[in-house]
């Protein structure tokens, strides 16, 4: 009798609770549609640009990281900073233009530079445009160093991408017409080679200056390297003194505006006219700010001690 009765309404119960379900499974479909969980890595479609904007946790990378996915690129989000870099993912996931997903990797580790690109090179089987603009600015005005013993501000803002553009080199290559995009500055220190970790006579500013210097003389470099290639480098300076989080650790007053950067920056990024090899302050091509940029022997022997630095020999 118990189960008799239990029949009926067990039935009743199933059709009533198999409409449920599928009014919770049409719910949760609306759900992940409108917002990706974080285990639901985004993959670009076939056909779409593929960008790398490193640093783009913050600042400028930030900006020009939404701007390139609103033209409908699928953008790699890159920093240290894992809620800001999937915060970034999440908005531009849920803006319904372009698409993106975040990994994290230390400049300050080659360890980490690395395993980041390994990963990049597993994941993507395309690579249109990379934007080396990571970056730690000359405050706090101290000497650090990095997880592998090396100035910090070398490693992170030149080594590291040096590294980083050597490994993903097939990529690029495979993806022609691509292109690498070096943010630098007009802050520039020759190097000395004789102390290039800067054990002598050490500023803040003097360490940034050398690393941004050390990314035009590798622009130049590469760029000759790669003529009739189909990858084409450049290396700019956005602009002085944006309103980020780099200028005002520093304490300065801001002087740009982020808009300003990001519009010198998404013109390397879209024209298809500009010769490769060249410095931009801005939207101007100009003289590349430090003579030592077009010293010949200085750049070879910046050349081969970045390849043994970074183990790439
Ligand atoms: N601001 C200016 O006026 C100015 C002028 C000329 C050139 N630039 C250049 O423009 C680029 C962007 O600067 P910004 O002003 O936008 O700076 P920012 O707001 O401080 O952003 C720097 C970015 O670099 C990442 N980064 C810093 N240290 C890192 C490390 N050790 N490993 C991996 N990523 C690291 C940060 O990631 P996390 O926050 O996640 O750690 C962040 O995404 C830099 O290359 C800078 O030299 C800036």
């Amino acid at each position: 009798m118990r189960r008799s009765r239990q029949v009926p309404n067990g039935r009743a119960m199933t059709r009533h609770g198999g409409a449920r379900f599928k009014m919770a499974l049409a719910v949760l479909a609306c759900v992940l549609l409108l917002a990706p969980p974080a285990w639901a890595q985004s993959r670009p479609t076939a056909g779409q640009q593929v960008v790398l904007v490193t640093g783009s946790t913050s600042g400028l990378g930030e900006e020009v990281a939404r701007r390139i996915a609103a033209g409908g690129a699928h953008v790699i989000v890159h920093g240290r900073n894992r809620e800001r870099g999937m915060a970034l993912v999440d908005e531009i996931e849920r803006s319904g233009t372009g698409s993106a997903w975040f990994y994290a990797a230390d400049f300050a580790s080659f360890a980490q530079v690395r395993e980041f690109g390994e990963t990049i090179l597993r994941d993507y089987t395309r690579l249109d445009i990379l934007v080396n603009n990571a970056g730690f600015g000359s405050a706090p005005d101290e000497r650090l160093l990095s997880e592998d013993g090396h100035e910090f501000r070398f490693q992170v803002n030149y080594l590291a991408p040096f590294l980083l553009t050597r490994m993903l080199m097939p990529r690029l290559l495979d993806s022609t017409p691509s292109r690498i995009i070096n943010v630098s500055s007009l802050a520039s220190s020759p190097i000395d080679f004789d102390d290039v970790m800067i054990e002598n006579n050490f500023s803040g500013g003097r360490a940034y200056g050398q690393s941004k210097h050390s990314q035009v003389m590798m622009t130049f470099d590469l760029a000759e390297e790669l003529e009739g290639t189909g990858v084409t480098v450049y290396a700019l300076h956005p602009a002085a003194y944006m309103d980020t989080p780099m200028v005002r650790r520093l304490g300065q007053r801001p002087m740009a505006t982020v808009d300003e950067g990001a519009t010198a920056l998404m013109q390397l990024v879209t024209s298809t006219e500009i010769e490769s090899g060249q410095f931009f302050n801005g939207l101007r091509a100009g003289r590349a700010p430090n003579a030592q940029a077009y010293d010949l022997e200085a750049r070879a022997m910046l050349k081969e001690l970045s390849e043994d630095l970074t183990g790439l020999r």
